[in-house]
């Protein structure tokens, strides 16, 4: 019935599902780095009364977005904070008794019964995710170029060749690309005529993925400890600005997370075989690094039920590694296997990865407080409540836990750091910070006297609620001013489907080539995307070369130094049709800025992350964010023909 409630209102609500189609911007957020694609931001300049009529125009039409989206986003919260607290009224037992596991048996047939059920979970994941899809940004220029531009030229024949995809190199999975490919070339086929929608598609594939995964997650938290805990994790999985954008990425860390969350929630419904099953596939299709984060739980499953549990990782082990060969062998055209090679580049080797730039050892600390806030220092207190709540917790979900502190500890040691390297131990923040909200009563009860109603246990009964309300909006803030302070680009690359051209465009981008969306936004008509110098020093992708063997080609200009290549430039700026630049408000001159030479198609505002004060660009607060933070211009030129 209540169920039915919320579904009620949420139809009610059909502005609910008129997410403003805010799209990527490479968001150079508050915590972000790019290290490989740092650019200086060399010659930019200040253009005066264009950029003064843009932002007129913003300030009107994006703050009646804003307080949309605002509303929406509050709704979908309060919506989910009043379902928890109706359903967990009736005082749930598993919260006044200690547990035992005698009486273990007996309480998971009460929950089945009045625990959390598929439907919620899913319908609230399915909804957040949804949104997640059409409205995050890209937020690291590696997923453009690792991923989506690989699979671009998979669908199209056209896209990037970064010095990985290197057949001398061999370090990224072909099977990855190839299982997005299961929906991308439908889509293709589908919307011939638009990449953008395939783009879309695949996030939302994606996004279908991380649903049920997180369902798993949740449902087995509500039969084990109860729909308490269980809501709470739901509502944190859903809301918190790590998951919701961790959740759409088209990233190998994104997919180990998808496989984290699946096998923890496996693990706790006791079937350790299934869970290293995921598992495996976690490492070998996601991410080849992340099997420390699955260690604890595939050698407790292994203790608990070594003969399935072996069978199942062993068989799942070789037929995905002998997927994976044969795939490489396709593509690559030599027998190689990218899930060792990266691995020995990254270990073995002793890794160059600090090439492209390190960061010190606070970094994902940082890094998590911006993406999680309170959530995430609740959640490094797991360990500290175990005392308390070790009888419920231990030891099935302190397994589940620990890659928390083993990932962060890993991590930390590493010189090169990059936000989406935690994006596997993202759900576990969420389950660890919602075990330790659940247990706050617990710890001022007497050990003796566990019916005990003092004021105090009352107050931090009450605290429960606030504390999580406060994660959420404290979410919601973040969530909302990175999307809406840096989804220029995206939203600027879409403009160029709506123009018209000769065939054999070409479009130029300068130092803001690590916010290229892919080549998904790239109409036919433009025949190439050139790169033209701005004093970056670094290499740059090259265009897939069908001449030289495609995938299989070992272009003589890729090295694993990461230095430029002297072919990468186009040095001839006359050949340009199209122009995209940044105009920030710095005392330099773009080249967009004569307007005898370049005519502005498009320009959308973009959060000038240093110019902003950090607090007011971190969170979003109606009517403040737009007056005190200071905005530059996303720009598309078009030629003027002489
Ligand atoms: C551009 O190329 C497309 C496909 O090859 C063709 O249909 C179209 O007529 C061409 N347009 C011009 C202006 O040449
Ligand atoms: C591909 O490589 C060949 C041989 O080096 C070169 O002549 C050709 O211009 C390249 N094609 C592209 C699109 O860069
Ligand atoms: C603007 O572009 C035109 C045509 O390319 C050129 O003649 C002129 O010198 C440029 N002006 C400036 C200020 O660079």
């Amino acid at each position: 019935m209540r169920k039915l409630c919320l579904v009620l209102t949420i139809l009610n609500y059909p502005e609910l599902f008129v997410w403003p189609q805010a799209s990527d911007a490479p968001q150079a957020s508050d915590s972000l780095t790019y290290a490989p694609c740092d650019t200086s931001i060399g010659t930019h300049g200040v253009v005066g009364s264009y950029s003064c009529t843009q932002k007129t125009v913003f300030s009107v039409r994006e703050k009646e977005e804003a307080k949309a989206f605002h509303f929406n986003f509050h709704f979908i919260a309060m919506s989910l904070a009043a379902v928890r607290q109706r359903r967990s009224q009736p005082s749930d037992p598993s919260l006044s008794e200690p547990y035992t596991k005698v009486d273990k048996p007996k309480k998971s047939e009460e929950k089945e019964e009045q625990g959390l059920g598929w439907f919620l979970p899913f319908l609230g994941l399915g909804l957040l995710r949804y949104m997640s899809a059409t409205s995050n940004i890209i937020h690291d220029c590696d997923e453009v170029f690792n991923y989506w531009e690989p699979l671009h030229f998979l669908l199209y024949k056209t896209g990037f060749q970064t010095w990985e995809y290197s057949s001398q190199f061999a370090l990224r999975s072909y099977l990855y690309l190839l299982f997005h490919e299961i929906v991308g070339r439908p889509a293709s086929w589908l919307f011939s005529e638009d990449k953008v929608r395939v783009f879309y598609a695949v996030r939302f594939f994606l996004g279908l993925i991380s649903v049920l995964a997180d369902t798993v997650l949740v449902v087995a938290l509500s039969r084990k400890y109860g729909k308490r805990l269980a809501t709470y994790a739901l509502a944190m999985l859903c809301l918190t600005s790590g998951c919701f954008f961790a959740s759409t990425s088209f990233l190998p860390s994104s997919f180990s997370m998808y496989a984290i969350s699946l096998a923890s929630g496996l693990f706790l419904l006791d079937r350790p075989a299934a869970a290293i099953a995921v598992a495996v596939i976690g490492v070998i299709l996601g991410w080849p690094f992340s099997i420390l984060a699955f260690l604890p739980l595939t050698l407790y499953s292994l203790y608990r039920r070594f003969k399935p549990a072996f069978i199942a990782g062993a068989v799942t082990s070789v037929i995905l590694l002998a997927l994976s060969i044969v795939t490489d062998f396709y593509y690559y055209g030599r027998w190689t296997s990218s899930v060792v090679n990266l691995l020995i580049y990254n270990v073995a080797g002793g890794g160059e990865s600090h090439l492209y730039g390190t960061e010190g050892p606070l970094y994902y600390l940082k890094n998590g407080f911006n993406n999680f806030n309170v959530c995430f220092v609740l959640a490094l207190l797991f360990l500290g409540i175990l005392p308390i709540a070790k009888k419920k917790y231990a030891p099935d979900l302190l397994i589940v836990m620990s890659p928390l502190y083993i990932w962060l500890g890993f991590m930390s040691l590493q010189p090169h750091k990059e936000e989406r390297f935690l994006y596997p131990i993202y759900p576990l923040i969420c389950v660890a910070a919602s075990a330790v909200i659940e247990s706050f009563p617990d710890l001022f009860r007497s050990k003796y006297n566990t019916y005990d109603n003092s004021i105090i246990v009352t107050a931090a009964k009450i605290l429960r609620p606030v504390i999580l309300s406060l994660i959420l909006y404290a979410s919601h803030a973040r969530t909302f001013s990175l999307i809406h302070g840096y989804s220029a680009p995206i939203e600027v690359y879409k403009i160029l489907e709506h123009h018209d051209a000769e065939n054999g465009s070409v479009l130029c981008v300068g130092s803001e080539w690590h916010r290229f969306p892919s080549s998904f936004f790239v109409p036919d008509y433009v025949g190439q995307v050139r790169w033209i110098d701005d004093g970056f020093r670094g290499l740059l992708p090259f265009p897939f070369n069908s001449t030289l063997g495609g995938t299989a080609s070992a272009p003589p200009y890729f090295n694993n130094k990461n230095m430029a290549s002297a072919e990468q430039y186009l040095h001839d700026v006359d050949a340009c049709t199209f122009l995209v630049e940044l105009e920030l408000k710095r005392p330099y001159l773009i080249r967009g800025s004569n307007l005898s030479t370049w005519e502005p198609i498009a320009a959308l505002p973009y959060l000038d992350r240093e110019l902003s004060p950090a607090f007011y660009r971190s969170f979003f607060i109606p009517y403040l964010w737009q007056e005190k933070n200071v905005f530059g211009m996303y720009k598309l030129f078009k030629r003027i023909p002489k």
